[in-house]
């Protein structure tokens, strides 16, 4: 203090020290979280694609849907009204939704849907999240055109963990059906036949030059010469893990489910559904144009897939032929993965890692273990076979340890839970698989049934927990996509066959692995997770290939209050929907 002084003894000095006084000041007020009011209308809008006029459901008539840009400590509030003839609510996806659990949107679990002509108002304050995550409709198949990105940049005044980028861009990996999506998949409920595969994918609503009718409206991300781009990319496709790649360029990993993570090169990276990826993009080639495209990462052998190729263009503002005038200079087209190339997944995905040490637990209070996969119920006996077309005249299905979810359909897990009301679920989820099997081996078909049912599995509030994600071969293996509601997990450890205590644990990564809210669980094999249970309220885990939700692969965890206001779940907002 005494050298403070002295050393601002002069007047000139004394000058300087106000005038950072001032600085430090002002940049005090500009980090102040903001608070964002939004409104949202859900409706039927026309859109035409692949050469035909179609009534999508969008958000305010845009598709995608608006793009939320916030900092770090900002709270959102959106009023969501419901103008279109089915029911919806609005997931805001990887969203910790700390203690506001009313507000994080999959229909029956933690709300009623909101009817037509319905509204309620979401608000949720992001808390220590930065990047890029997304918002999606969370009610039957609806989010196949409902969904839009939601950056967010950190607090004012922060940077980010990386050279800033001179452009920032949203890539928005969708799916995109002829048919209304509704339907495909009321047919396919009807049948209990897989759901028609998708005619095209789209890059931010546009399927690109390789489909009919398509060129003109091919998305262009632009970029200069020796410059920077921050691609935010985003796999909202409904039932497809995508590749993507550029062509001729390097893509830096530098971010994944809004959390950073220890920089990496790559020339494609494989995003399943609700996953996404932060990539540097840098403008280092010889201006020109270069193909952007995505196309399907198919794990399950002998499946249908949509087997078509969207495509962006990435365009040098310096390229020879300008935007308009490009039109018969082809862009540089890159090679893609074989569709099952599973080798090329897994080295992308070993390759994350945290920024740095991360403090993940290591005393486990609940260690948990889970089959994830598909599953065929013989068809039922007042059947009429035409609502038996699975193979062999099942109806598929799909379960977590053998309980294939069902959800409720007149009031939600939280109300129910929060509320003590019973006979809605029960909280008997089993920690472990009823019998154990070889998941990935030949499995008896006695064991490809599974029990439909509505469980939850509690656990206490700050427990630490562990959950051992097995994929089976039941009917077929698959890279299932397993998302966790209202939390972030660290994922420490992946492989192929069924997961062994003994040989796997010393390979777990516990001192920086990746934190994200979706993990892509390698076909005919697991992944290990762990996270602490400090965010009380109804959470769902679902794979989120929405076929799948669909079948039953879903649970939900119930998390108890802790102690005192700041550890327990707000009271429900008055405008709550009602069943
Ligand atoms: Cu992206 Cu349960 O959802």
């Amino acid at each position: 203090m005494e050298a403070l002084k002295s050393s601002f003894a002069t007047s000139r000095c004394s000058l300087i020290f106000f005038g950072l006084l001032l600085l430090f000041a002002s940049a005090m007020s500009s980090s102040q979280a903001k608070t964002h009011l939004h409104d949202f209308v859900i409706q039927a809008t026309p859109v035409k694609r692949l050469c035909k006029t179609h009534n999508i459901i969008t958000v305010n008539g845009q598709y995608p849907g608006p793009t939320l840009e916030v900092n770090n400590g900002d709270t959102l509030i959106v009023k969501v009204t419901n103008k279109a003839r089915y029911n919806a609510t609005i997931h805001w996806h990887g969203i910790r939704q700390m203690r506001t659990g009313w507000a994080d949107g999959p229909e029956f679990v933690t709300q009623c849907p909101i009817r037509p002509g319905g509204s309620y108002t979401y608000r949720f304050t992001i808390q220590g999240q930065e990047g890029t995550l997304w918002w999606h409709a969370h009610s039957s198949w609806l989010r196949a055109t409902v969904y839009g990105a939601l950056i967010i940049r950190p607090k004012e005044g922060d940077s980010y963990p990386f050279t800033k980028p001179k452009r920032e861009t949203p890539l928005l990996l969708g799916e995109w059906w002829n048919a209304k999506p509704m339907d495909v998949v009321r047919e396919a409920t009807r049948t209990g036949a897989s759901p028609n595969v998708s005619d095209a994918y789209t890059i931010n609503g546009q399927p690109g030059d390789l489909y009919n009718c398509s060129s003109k409206d091919t998305v262009i991300v632009p970029i200069d010469s020796g410059d920077t781009n921050l691609l935010r990319v985003i796999n909202a496709a409904l039932n497809q893990e995508l590749f993507f790649t550029v062509a001729n360029h390097k893509l830096t990993v530098v971010g994944a489910d809004a959390s950073y993570t220890k920089p990496f090169t790559t020339t494609v990276i494989m995003l399943g559904p609700g996953q996404t990826t932060d990539v540097l993009i840098s403008g280092d080639q010889p201006p020109a144009r270069y193909y952007a495209a995505a196309r399907a990462y198919a794990s399950a052998p002998g499946a249908p897939f949509d087997n078509t190729t969207t495509t962006a263009i990435l365009e040098y503002k310096s390229a020879p032929c300008a935007a308009k005038n490009c039109a018969s200079s082809k862009p540089v087209m890159p090679s893609l993965p074989a569709f099952n190339d599973t080798p090329t997944v897994t080295a992308f995905s070993k390759s994350f890692r945290s920024p740095r040490k991360v403090e993940v637990p290591t005393v486990i209070d609940e260690n948990l273990f889970f089959t994830v996969g598909l599953g065929l119920n013989k068809c039922p006996k007042h059947f009429r076979a035409r609502r038996c077309q699975g193979p062999n005249g099942t109806r598929f299905t799909a379960s977590m340890n053998n309980e294939s979810f069902v959800l409720p359909s007149n009031i939600s897990i939280l109300q129910a839970y929060e509320q003590g009301i019973p006979g809605v679920f029960t909280t008997d989820f089993p920690a472990n698989p009823p019998r154990k099997f070889d998941y990935t081996g030949n499995v008896s078909r006695s064991l490809w049934q599974p029990v439909p049912g509505t469980k939850g599995y509690k656990l206490k509030y700050g427990s630490r927990v562990q959950v051992v994600l097995q994929g089976t071969n039941i009917f077929t293996p698959e890279n299932h996509p397993i998302h966790l509601h209202g939390y972030d997990f660290y994922i420490i450890a992946e492989g192929f066959g069924n997961f062994n205590p003994k040989t796997d644990t010393p390979k777990f990564n516990l001192v920086d692995p990746p934190l994200r809210n979706t993990a892509a669980v390698p076909v005919n094999g697991w992944a290990v997770i762990r996270f602490v249970a400090d965010n009380p309220g109804a959470w769902l885990m679902h794979c989120h290939l929405d076929v799948h939700i669909g079948w039953g692969l879903a649970m939900v965890f119930l998390v108890d209050n802790g102690v005192g206001e700041l550890q327990s779940i707000e009271p429900p907002p008055v405008d709550l929907p009602l069943c």
